[in-house]
């Protein structure tokens, strides 16, 4: 009995492992979805330099003044580019076919991708461009290799440069660096809180009552505390006449 629930255990911890994306060297996003200030500022990145081929299909913009803590004028007049009505998704304004024509594949949606790849792969991969005069893009990533999505934070980061190193008889990518004279507006610093506050964005559009959810936790696990007290006096107080 023991040893199946120690395989059993086992199996479950591999499973999360494994859920998590499989890769070793990811860097840590440790996204906090209740962190309002770091969602807004996700909010404006993601709707200033990701939603013009990206969409959010599945969630709608007036699910986010909740979770940013703002008014729904306040995301219309800053985060909306174009027409807004009622209850519209968060489409993106680049069409599917364009973004094929364009960019030899089209962008996927964003909704379900913090949870699909993880948010570390996210934070991982946003930080994985690098400069790559050989491909099409002219851009080229550590984690996905080849991705056809360009650089479209090079003006905060600056541009990478990529190492490579042989290993076998390939070549590698052995590490990425802005060098010092292609510095961009935010320092390495800034550039991995922006790029975190996204995919915290990203991780929230994954799962939009995720917050609330742990709020309600917050809540049901007090109410289980006084509960137990309280069954404890009672249990005394029936067994006091029994003893
Ligand atoms: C110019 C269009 C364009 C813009 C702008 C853009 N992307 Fe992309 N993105 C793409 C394309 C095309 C792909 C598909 C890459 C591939 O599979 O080769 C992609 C892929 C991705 C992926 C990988 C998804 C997956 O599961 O494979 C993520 C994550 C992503 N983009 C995030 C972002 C974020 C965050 C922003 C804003 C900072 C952004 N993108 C801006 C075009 C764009």
């Amino acid at each position: 009995m023991k040893k199946t629930a120690l395989a059993l255990l086992l199996l479950l911890a591999s499973g999360v492992a494994f859920g998590a994306g499989g890769y070793a060297d990811l860097m840590k996003a440790r996204v906090d979805v209740s962190d309002e200030a770091s969602l807004q500022r996700g909010a404006a990145l993601f709707t200033n330099l990701c939603i013009s081929c990206h969409s959010a299909k599945y969630v709608r913009w007036n699910a986010l003044p909740d979770a940013l803590g703002v008014s729904m004028e306040m995301v219309e007049d800053n985060l909306i580019y174009g027409s807004y009505q009622e209850g519209n998704m968060m489409r993106a304004a680049m069409r599917e076919a364009d973004a094929e024509r364009w960019f030899g594949a089209a962008a996927p949606d964003l909704s379900l991708t913090a949870r699909s790849r993880g948010a570390d792969w996210v934070y991982t991969y946003l930080n994985s461009f690098y400069r790559d005069p050989d491909a099409s893009s002219g851009w080229n990533n550590t984690l996905l290799v080849n991705s056809s999505m360009p650089h479209v934070m090079w003006t905060l980061q600056g541009v990478p440069e990529a190492k490579f190193e042989e290993v076998g008889d390939e070549i590698q990518v052995a590490g990425i660096r802005v060098p010092e004279q292609q510095a961009g507006m935010l320092s390495e610093e800034e550039f991995h809180q922006a790029t975190r506050d996204i995919t915290n964005f990203m991780a929230f559009l994954a799962e939009p009552v995720r917050a609330k959810r742990q709020e309600i936790g917050v809540w049901v696990i007090g109410f289980l505390v006084i509960f137990t007290f309280l069954a404890y006096l009672l249990k005394r107080e029936y067994w006091r006449d029994i003893h």
